[in-house]
């Protein structure tokens, strides 16, 4: 992908959209040598990188940073950056001065979670030229008025919500939307009613396109493993063998070989 103007084109020809995090230089480099449509700097950074329990300690600085980092690795990259917890919600002003603190760090565009009382700040920022990308279902920000992170949009009530939100964030202006954690057959509908790109991630197949978190599908954490994530390698145990063949190399006097050493 090129541009964000491609979001609607792969929904035209029915092309599945692909999405992967990063948060720093390598990982974008590797996603910019893959075959995949754009970048996502989630707000996950908070968790995969920094270690914290959820994301509501992304930070306007965390993301920039991370998105700064993403675009020097990946410099042609249609890269999306987090909006992170409340960057949306303290008014207009502040939002547009950290989406254009996100912009000027390299993004292409930003995602915001939610879109219920903060409409008008999506559509300034569209309106300001700035691409924005919705998020709903499972909006990670909101974890503790959700009750923890569980399958949204189960009963009929929210399932109308969801579409209603949907619908609205489309009319705003919004390019694309994630669906997080929502039932498959939701997800199905909200893609056939919107004329936007719907980007799942544990809602099912018949999304326009997925999302994963790189760090899940590549199998780096030998915890976490949500059933909507295929680990495509066991990355934890593949870099753990390598780091302790090091050390016992290191110990065994086998590390450095002469051709190792420096003249
Ligand atoms: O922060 C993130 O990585 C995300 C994806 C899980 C969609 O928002």
């Amino acid at each position: 992908m090129k541009s964000i103007l491609d979001f609607a084109r792969a929904k035209r020809e029915e092309r599945p959209v692909v999405i992967l995090t990063a948060y720093d230089a390598l990982m974008a480099r590797l996603l910019a040598a893959s075959e995949v449509d754009a970048i996502l700097v989630g707000d996950s950074a908070a968790m995969v990188v920094h270690g914290f329990p959820s994301t509501i300690h992304a930070t306007v600085e965390m993301m920039a940073v991370h998105t700064a980092a993403v675009r020097r690795g990946a410099p042609a990259a249609v890269v999306i950056a987090d909006m992170p917890f409340l960057s949306v919600r303290r008014g207009r002003e502040e939002a547009v001065r950290s989406a254009g603190t996100l912009m000027q760090a390299g993004a292409t565009a930003v995602k915001i979670e939610g879109v219920a009382g903060h409409e008008d700040i999506i559509s300034h920022l569209v309106e300001s030229g700035i691409p924005v990308m919705g998020h709903l279902g499972l909006t990670p920000q909101s974890v503790h008025q959700l009750g923890g992170f569980r399958l949204q949009g189960r009963t009929t009530e929210a399932a109308s919500r969801l579409m209603a939100e949907a619908r609205s964030l489309e009319k705003l202006g919004a390019f694309a939307l994630v669906l997080e954690c929502v039932p498959a057959a939701l997800a199905a509908d909200v893609t056939r009613a919107l004329a936007i790109s719907t980007i799942g991630i544990g809602a099912g197949g018949d999304t326009d396109g997925q999302v994963l978190v790189s760090a899940d599908l590549l199998g780096f954490d030998a915890e976490f493993r949500p059933r909507f994530v295929r680990r495509y390698q066991d990355g934890h145990a593949a870099a753990l063998a390598a780091v302790n063949a090091f050390v016992r190399d290191v110990r065994a006097a086998r590390f450095p070989a002469p051709e190792e050493v420096l003249a």
